[in-house]
């Protein structure tokens, strides 16, 4: 699907209000394999991004995508800042050539990798936009399926990012990352089902 100016604003506006209507959730998540910031650090993130969106008048959705990547790049610490920004940074190029949604997530699949080094299975958010890169390439996306690989991340063992100091004892936890991602995917889905 061809994503437009409006169906973008509504898509991160959507995901904003799940973020902080979760912020608490994914800081609980980040908790036992983390350092309990990830709520706090996308909800800081997200907030600041529907800010900067207020004033701005844009004229094309890779505009959008480039002032969310400045924003999340310039205001959240940790990991998920440059991981979320580089994807969006990505995301924002591709979108001068296309607003296609499986050539976006896969421009911003491959940012997350460059910038964090991580594999699929490493229990991280690149274990999620892989697999949703798969739904969409498929047209078999949905948000059971989104939920399921929030669960099976449970399953994973984490060798990269902070959890990975954990080593065993990562398992038997959501990653938060990917609990986000999956906050992200959903707003997505239900901006496309209105
Ligand atoms: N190298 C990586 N590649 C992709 N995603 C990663 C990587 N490292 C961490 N992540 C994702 O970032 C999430 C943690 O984000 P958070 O906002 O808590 O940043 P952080 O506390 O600095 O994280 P960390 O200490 O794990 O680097 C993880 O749940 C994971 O999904
Ligand atoms: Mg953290």
């Amino acid at each position: 699907m061809e994503l437009t100016l409006e169906i973008t604003r509504a898509w991160l506006s959507k995901f904003n209000e799940k973020i902080q209507a979760n912020k608490a959730y994914l800081s609980t998540l980040d908790t036992p394999i983390g350092d309990a910031d990830h709520g706090a650090n996308m909800a800081r993130g997200m907030s600041e991004t529907l800010k900067a969106f207020e004033g701005a008048a844009f004229t094309s959705v890779s505009d959008i995508f480039k002032k969310t990547a400045m924003t999340l790049m310039s205001k959240v610490g940790g990991a998920s800042g440059p991981l979320y920004g580089s994807a969006f940074l990505a995301m924002s190029k591709t979108a001068i050539e296309s607003t296609e949604m499986t050539e976006l997530i896969s421009s911003g699949l491959y940012a997350i990798q460059m910038r964090g080094k991580a594999q699929v299975g490493e229990k991280t958010m690149v274990d999620i936009w892989a697999a949703f890169l798969k739904d969409l390439q498929t047209n078999s996306a949905s948000k059971e399926k989104l939920n399921r690989y929030v669960e099976a991340s449970k399953g994973i063992l984490a060798t990269k990012g902070r959890a990975s100091y954990l080593g065993e004892r990562s398992l038997g936890h959501i990653d938060p990352g990917t609990q986000s991602s999956a906050y992200l995917f959903e707003s997505y889905l239900e901006v496309c089902d209105e």
